[in-house]
């Protein structure tokens, strides 16, 4: 799936949300508003955390060296604008790898304090924790798109900011493909695909077989990922007694231990649109 990011920023449960942009090659310094006691921070821990060759911050010097107030100042400010470039290369990465969907990605809403918005919140409370969540409600109530701007959010977190996004039904598919004597991965390679990413968001859950060997891949890698600290995002048009029927009791009770089961409980935003 592409995953073209749009090119402004959003406003999600009072947060703002930029969309992970590709590093520009252009460097603005900003240094007039730089204190000399947050270079001297910026300075102990941009190297630490941004993973850039030493030879790019080097490039990035002659840019600013003849400034009058001195090499450590530059070297200071060309420092945090390689962490500010490596964090920004790191988010949108991480966003173009995802796999959501081109039209949630293109969404934009407004700043709106409905109920939508506060389940967006309760949930972004939680990236982090290694929640199982259960998202539950009819079609069309946002699910999907609040999903995706849970992904926004965690591109942007400092560390582990691997998301993945798929439809239930993709995980079987790929884990069938592994049997193939064609097969281009192995079937605990592909699992690993899936139990890897931070945030995993599984789609259209309810479109399963419920066949036994199903329900063993599915706890298999929810265990593994509950086991891991993992977040995990179940998105299911069923009602709460019929899921927890069909995802189990094992995976249910990690499920109540960790998150929950949080519900959409208004009209669907296509009827709203008409559509
Ligand atoms: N919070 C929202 N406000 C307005 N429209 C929304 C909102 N969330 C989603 N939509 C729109 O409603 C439609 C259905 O959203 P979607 O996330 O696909 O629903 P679901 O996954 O629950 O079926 C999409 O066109 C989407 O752009
Ligand atoms: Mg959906």
């Amino acid at each position: 799936m592409s995953s073209e990011p749009a090119s402004t920023d959003t406003v999600q449960g009072g947060r703002v949300q930029p969309t992970p942009q590709k590093p520009s090659a252009s460097t603005g310094t900003g240094s007039g508003k730089i204190t000399d006691q947050q270079l001297r921070h910026i300075q102990k821990n941009a190297l630490k955390h941004s993973g850039a060759e030493p030879s790019a911050i080097k490039d990035s010097l002659p840019q600013i060296q003849g400034r009058p107030d001195g090499s450590d100042r530059a070297r200071l400010v060309a420092n945090a604008e390689c962490e500010k470039r490596a964090r920004q290369s790191r988010a949108a990465d991480a966003w173009h790898l995802s796999g959501l969907p081109t039209r949630h990605i293109r969404f934009r809403r407004g700043q709106v304090d409905d109920a939508w918005s506060q389940k967006l919140t309760s949930l972004h409370k939680l990236l982090g924790s290694g929640f199982l969540v259960a998202l539950l409600g009819d079609r069309g109530t946002g699910k999907t798109q609040m999903a995706c701007e849970l992904v926004r959010s965690q591109v942007w977190r400092e560390e582990q900011n691997s998301c993945r996004y798929v439809w239930m039904i993709e995980i079987f598919m790929a884990i069938k493909a592994t049997f193939s004597k064609q097969a281009v991965r192995a079937e605990t390679e592909e699992l690993q695909r899936f139990i890897s990413p931070q945030l995993l968001i599984i789609d259209e859950a309810h479109d399963r077989g419920d066949t036994a060997w199903e329900d063993r891949v599915l706890s298999y890698l929810i265990d593994k990922r509950y086991g891991d600290l993992r977040d995990t995002l179940i998105v299911s048009n069923q009602k709460p007694d019929e899921f927890k029927k069909s995802i189990g009791p094992s995976i249910y009770s990690r499920l109540i231990e960790t998150g929950g089961i949080i519900e959409c409980i208004w009209p669907s935003f296509r009827q709203a649109e008409g559509g």
